[in-house]
């Protein structure tokens, strides 16, 4: 089939290089001519694990086309999936402009034939039936369509991706559930066959009801990193250790043991908004979503908790030098957005502290957010005040602490002994539950972690 994908962000670039590997015909419209390029030579303009081998033999192939065209991608596509940001507005609502914009372009470039029109960018409930308001006007507006047959030119539908970043590639090959959301029977049928040669349940249901799934499996799963957090901060109090908890609960099929790690709580381009989303959502229909709110403040709380216990054992620390490792919001990105380690970094440096840092791929990143974070005279000193090096071990070099913010697997494997007899002060805060807590204290350090003794 001929598909266009509007957006070749995480979600656009990896869906249309995992259709075109299905055998499908995939435009991915940029706008950026720059990464369009990138995207022809098969570069990708972000890390994530195993996408540049698949853009690259989507390229190769002639199946994938990038373009900054909408006259070249959607004329001839029977499927365009709209795939573009919906960041969050001051009010925690979904911004939808970049959906409209591309929602229009697709119309105004239509060309002739029968279309589906997917949403699988993460979109408020209604969302579907707005773009189909915006595309019949600007079809019905057309003057060969005067006749008013625009309407069953198309149909709208809901198509959520569940992908997480760091293992896009793996997701989207092997989803658990395809949801198909739409009110078309037409629709459903060409949906279907998109999606025929991949695995998982086939979740077949009304577009709202799809716009639904994704908020609510994504907020379900922030409450399931919240409900730990909090079992972290009792397990504190009395001495028990969350680790074990979480494995003696998740043994239990109707708990489950994914998404039970405690730590310093969730980041990223998802969780974070969409929680705020669904939570305004709600709201805007006079629901008060109470489970959710506390799902959002536990998680700010969580950052904040975990610099108080830096800050009791290092007080003052101002003046103080402390290694990070790990500034992505997970492991196996770049993507810095909404990460806890960021916010933690730039509250040690507005108290003073110099932020020695090292993470495998973010690093630079990183440092954009932090410059912007911080006050004008800080952010004049930014390369005195916040370090990236190459190297954990530079990072734990004469540092009076290391706090392990992000949870790489490469972490558990430094030579901790050496990097022990390298700091000013053998003391880790490992944010992310990722040590050994028996080993780190048998090599001589002062082992903090969340929720374990
Ligand atoms: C998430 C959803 O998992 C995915 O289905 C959806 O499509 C997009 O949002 P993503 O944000 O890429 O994916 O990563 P995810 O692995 O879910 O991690 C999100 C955050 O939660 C990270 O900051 C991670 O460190 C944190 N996390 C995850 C925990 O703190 N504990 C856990 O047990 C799991």
């Amino acid at each position: 089939m001929r598909i266009a994908i509007i957006g070749a962000g995480y979600v656009g670039l990896t869906s249309a290089a995992v259709y075109a590997k299905l055998g499908h015909t995939v435009f991915a419209v940029r706008k950026d001519a720059e990464k369009v390029e990138m995207l022809k030579r098969g570069e990708v303009p972000f890390y994530e694990p195993g996408l540049p081998e698949l853009v690259k033999d989507g390229v190769q192939s002639g199946r994938l086309i990038p373009t900054t065209s909408y006259a070249e991608a959607v004329p001839n596509a029977e499927v365009i999936f709209i795939c573009v940001g919906t960041p969050p507005l001051s009010s925690g609502e979904a911004d939808l402009s970049q959906v409209f914009a591309a929602a229009r372009e697709v119309a105004e470039n239509w060309g002739e034939g029968y279309k589906v029109i997917a949403d699988k960018s993460t979109v408020p409930v209604g969302t579907a039936q707005k773009v189909r308001k915006v595309i019949e006007e600007v079809l019905v507006a057309r003057p060969q369509n005067r006749s008013g047959l625009a309407t069953s030119q198309f149909d709208v539908a809901s198509c959520p991706e569940f992908l997480r970043e760091g293992s896009a590639v793996h997701d989207t090959l092997n989803p658990d559930r395809v949801v198909i959301g739409t009110d078309s029977e037409r629709a459903r049928a060409v949906l279907s066959k998109v999606h025929e040669d991949l695995p998982g349940e086939r979740v077949i249901t009304d577009i709202r009801t799809a716009e639904m799934i994704k908020y609510a499996s994504n907020a379900f799963l922030a409450t399931k990193i919240s409900f730990i957090n909090e079992i972290a901060n009792v397990c504190d109090e009395v001495g028990a250790n969350v680790d074990e908890v979480a494995r003696g609960m998740g043994l239990d099929p109707r708990i489950g043991s994914a998404f039970l790690k405690a730590g310093i709580g969730y980041g990223g381009a998802c969780f974070p908004k969409d929680t705020k989303a669904l939570h305004s959502i709600a709201f805007l229909h006079d629901y008060d979503f109470k489970l959710l709110k506390a799902v959002i403040e536990v998680n700010k709380a969580q950052r904040r908790h975990f610099l108080r216990k830096v800050r009791q054992m290092l007080a003052p620390l101002a003046g103080k030098k402390i290694g990070i490792l790990g500034l992505a919001f997970k492991n196996n990105t770049d993507d810095v957005r909404e990460s806890a380690a960021l916010d933690i970094a730039s509250w040690l440096i507005k108290e003073g502290a110099q932020v020695v840092a090292y993470d495998p791929q973010a690093a630079e990143n990183a440092k954009a957010v932090i410059k912007a974070e911080l006050s004008p005279n800080q952010s004049s000193a930014l390369d005195s005040v916040f370090i990236t090096c190459p190297t954990a071990e530079e990072a734990a070099r004469d540092a009076d602490a290391l706090l392990v913010l992000t949870e790489w697997k490469e972490f558990c494997d430094l030579p901790w002994s050496d990097l022990r007899s390298m700091m000013n002060q053998a003391i880790v805060f490992d944010g992310r539950n990722l040590l050994d807590s028996k080993k780190m204290r048998e090599l001589g350090f002062t082992y903090v972690s969340v929720g374990r003794p």
